[in-house]
Order: structure tokens, then sequence, then C-alpha cells
């Protein structure tokens, strides 16, 4: 049975577009229940609607008070009967009333190889440090920023001619690749945290 996942998004959403098209494709097997936005202006939410997909979209008087703005995604999330919790650019915090009701069950994307670079500007600031080697870290989220369980990493190099602009393109390319595969791994009931809170994944088959 497809993987039921809902997807938090505050921007241009082309992880979101990724995980649509993979889906469609045939190679992704699961099913967007639900997108949240953070923005009502966001662009992923046009992309949403045009998949056929029900969206949220949050104004920012409800994140005045965190708490009660993590409640009501984690009710939309439940009641749109969610396994899963995918974190695609989105740019607020998650807590606990998401995070317990998904435990272990909400995934957050960053453009860096965690622990390196953590934070809302992760290519810049690799890019600024002169690092060669750069990347993007799936991980579940937990009440630490940047810090949960990783679930996959890929490494992306930066070359002598590089810009910044080239570099947010091949981490992007990177991500919009990493992100629907982990979740077919999830899919396919391959990946486990362990009692030692490491990511296990299991061989295919
Ligand atoms: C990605 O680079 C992701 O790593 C970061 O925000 C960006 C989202 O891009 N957390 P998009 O909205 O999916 O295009």
């Amino acid at each position: 049975m497809a993987l039921k996942i809902g997807v938090l998004i505050s921007g241009s959403g082309s992880n979101l577009q990724a995980i649509i098209d993979e889906i469609e494709a045939g190679r992704l097997d699961a099913e967007i229940r639900v997108v949240i936005s953070s923005r009502p202006d966001a662009y992923g939410l046009v992309r949403a609607q045009e998949a056929g997909i029900q969206t949220v979209a949050l104004s920012k008087d409800v994140y005045a008070d965190y708490e009660t703005a993590n409640e009501a995604i984690a009710t939309e999330l439940v009641h749109a009967g969610c396994e899963y919790v995918v974190m695609a650019g989105y740019m607020r915090m998650v807590t606990d009333p998401i995070l317990m009701a998904f435990p272990d069950r909400v995934l957050n994307l960053h453009p860096a190889l965690l622990p390196s670079f953590k934070g809302a500007h992760a290519i810049c600031d690799a890019y600024e440090a002169g690092v060669k080697m750069t990347g993007v870290t799936v991980h579940f989220a937990n009440a630490e920023y940047d810090k949960g369980p990783i679930v996959a990493q890929r490494a992306v190099e930066i070359a002598e001619d590089d810009t910044l602009d080239s570099l947010e393109e091949k981490i992007h390319a990177v991500e919009h690749q990493v992100y629907p595969e982990v979740l077919q791994m999830i899919a396919e009931g391959r990946v486990t945290v362990g009692d030692d809170r490491k990511v296990h994944i299991a061989p295919r088959g």
C-alpha cells in the first residue's frame, strides 16, 4: 500500500514537485494526502493544486503562538491520514505537537552534510567557508534543530569554477533525487531508527 505522506512547505516547492513527479512516474509508491504551507503565497501551493492535492495555507498570525500553530498542523496531518511528515523547504520550527504525533516520522531535508553547516543558510555558509565538499542530508527531525537521526547523505563537490548559484543548482539537483529515494525506502519498510538512535536501512527484498 502506498505510503501516505503530508508535505510541509514554505516556498518554491521544487522538492515537492520532485516527489510528485516520481509518484506520477511510478517510481515512488507514495500518496501525498495534504500539502501544508506556512505562507499563503508559496509557489509550492500552486504545484500541489495543479497535481490535485489538498492544500492548507497558514497565515503569519497563526505562528504568533508556535504551540497552537503546531497543534493545528498536527491535527490536519492526522486528519488527512498521513503516516509520515515530509518537510520540504519548510522554514518554521516543528515542535512537540507534530513530533509527538509522528515520532521518528518527520523527515527534514538539509542542503549540507550535517553536522556541518546547520541553519538556514547552509549552502552559502559552505561556499563562503571554502570547503571542497558539501552535500545534502535527509534526517528525522527532533526537538534539536538539524540534529535528528540521519537517513541519507550525498556529497556534492565544490569545483574551482563554481559560483554560489551553480552550487545551489547542483545541491538542488541532488536533493530532487535523494528525497524521493529515501521516501521509497521508507515505503518499502526498510528504514528504522534503532535503540542506538541511528537509522538502519535493510537491504532490498
Ligand atoms: C532546499 O534547498 C532544502 O534543502 C531547504 O530549503 C530548500 C527548499 O527548496 N531546506 P524547495 O522549496 O523544495 O524548492
